[in-house]
């Protein structure tokens, strides 16, 4: 494994030629028994970047839109359990299960949403225990856990195939919900349609890439702010002020306007990362421009922009939490970027040199920035409309290193409600 520091690194990593390293090749034994055939990492680079397409196509503002209601309904129900004065609470944990119930919702549509306290949530569990660091390295080993992985794939897959089923049956569509767009409405560049079983594939995978990204992301951010109550007020204060009272409906529009609450997210991100390492395989040898150094054929290169995105070099007194200094930045960084690349699912930044990339870079760059942006947020101003938070024993969680995503231990935390 050779890793590529800094910012020429994260480039290097992230805009490798195809024909020099490959995501598939790195990530094809974790995920493809999880996400299942004919999609993502088992097909062809160009049919990935055709499917990245239809989901981004599907995660329209149009959608986006319907979906803040159903978000902030789903977290004022799920908070509504939270009923005392005032209590602990593994915040990680609530807030794993409130991303797996609105994405559900506002992705794959009520169905699945009505069925998610029951048969959903256990297939669901089976299916991410799957997701584990030794998957990466061997694949399919005869573990408990890939054997309950592979069953409750096969489930899943049905589910959502009866589903698709039934509403063609019935006619009883949800228009705004992910699963049904590319179901009814996209095509590959050969003119042919995505068969059912690709949709519940790809359903799969997008409800995999956006659970623990967003989980942590909003799980860490929780935590920044119980060590800062000053925050909260600050939070509520902004929802005054844009939005005249703290009880008006969140809205697309006004969601957009509530700076201060995506500057929580985005100094989350920048400190805690979900995804740590990006790893490609080396296909042909590789040689790192204006050097002699080649990677050879068969190693693995990474990058871990989260490096840059912590370094002074790149911002002052990096390791503080500061929310504010998101303020002016895109405005004073406006010119760094400026060449914009399409690789099949529209344009963007061609150069992978930012220090700030949590939603990576390049043919692999996220497409669900746009919706786990109005998931977080949507979670983040309902929540402080009813509690603060505070570190349980005021103790600031350490990173757990093995799991996946970079995830709080023991993240315990004291709610009190706001109108006690
Ligand atoms: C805070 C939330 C999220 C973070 C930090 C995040 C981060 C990332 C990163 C770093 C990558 C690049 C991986 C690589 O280059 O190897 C990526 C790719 C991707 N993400 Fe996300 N993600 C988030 C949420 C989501 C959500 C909600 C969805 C779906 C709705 C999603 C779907 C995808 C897809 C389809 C890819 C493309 C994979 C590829 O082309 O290889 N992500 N994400």
């Amino acid at each position: 494994m050779v890793t590529c520091l800094g910012a020429e690194g994260n480039n290097l990593v992230f805009n490798a030629k195809l024909a020099d390293a490959s995501a598939e090749e790195a990530y094809r034994s974790l995920t493809v028994p999880v996400f299942g055939k004919g999609v993502v990492y088992d097909v062809h680079n160009s049919v990935l970047m055709e499917q990245k397409k239809f989901v981004k196509a599907g995660l329209s503002v149009e959608n986006l839109r319907a979906y803040i209601p159903m978000i902030e309904m789903e977290t004022k129900n799920y908070l509504s359990r939270w009923n005392k004065k005032s209590d602990v609470q593994d915040i990680h944990k609530a807030m794993a299960e409130l991303i797996i119930l609105t994405a559900s919702r506002c992705l794959l549509g009520e169905e699945v949403r009505s069925k998610m306290d029951e048969s959903f949530a256990q297939i669901f569990h089976d299916l991410d225990g799957g997701f584990k660091p030794i998957n990466f390295l061997f694949d399919d080993l005869p573990l408990p856990s890939n054997r309950l992985r592979d069953k409750a794939h096969v489930r899943m897959r049905h589910f959502f195939i009866d589903i698709l089923k039934h509403r063609r049956e019935t006619g009883k569509v949800d228009s705004t919900d992910v699963m049904q767009y590319l179901a009814t409405n996209c095509q590959y560049k050969s003119g042919r349609n995505l068969t059912d079983t690709e949709v519940a594939h790809i359903m799969i995978a997008i409800l995999m890439a956006g659970q623990h990204t967003s989980s942590t992301t909003s799980a860490w951010a929780f935590l920044y702010l119980a060590r800062d109550p000053e925050l909260f007020d600050k939070l509520r204060q902004e929802q005054i002020e844009i939005l005249g009272s703290l009880d008006a409906p969140l809205t697309y529009d006004s969601l957009k306007q509530l700076t201060l609450h995506d500057s929580v997210v985005r100094e989350t991100l920048r400190l805690r990362p979900p995804i740590l390492h990006i790893i490609r395989k080396v296909v042909r040898d590789m040689t790192i421009p204006g050097t002699n150094y080649v990677i050879p054929k068969d190693a693995y290169v990474q990058c871990i922009p989260a490096l840059t995105a912590r370094s002074d070099e790149f911002f002052e007194n990096a390791e503080e939490f500061n929310p504010h200094r998101w303020k002016d930045y895109d405005l004073q960084n406006k010119d760094r970027d400026d060449d914009l690349v399409d690789y099949g699912f529209g344009a963007l930044s061609a150069s992978a040199r930012s220090p700030f990339l949590p939603f990576g870079a390049g043919r692999h760059r996220c497409i669900g920035e746009p919706f786990a942006y109005v998931q977080i947020k949507t979670i983040l101003a309902t929540f402080v409309r009813t509690f603060n938070l505070e570190l349980h024993n005021n103790k600031f969680p350490e990173c757990d290193f093995t799991t996946m995503m970079v995830q709080p231990k023991h993240p315990m935390v004291k709610y009190t409600r706001v109108d006690c």
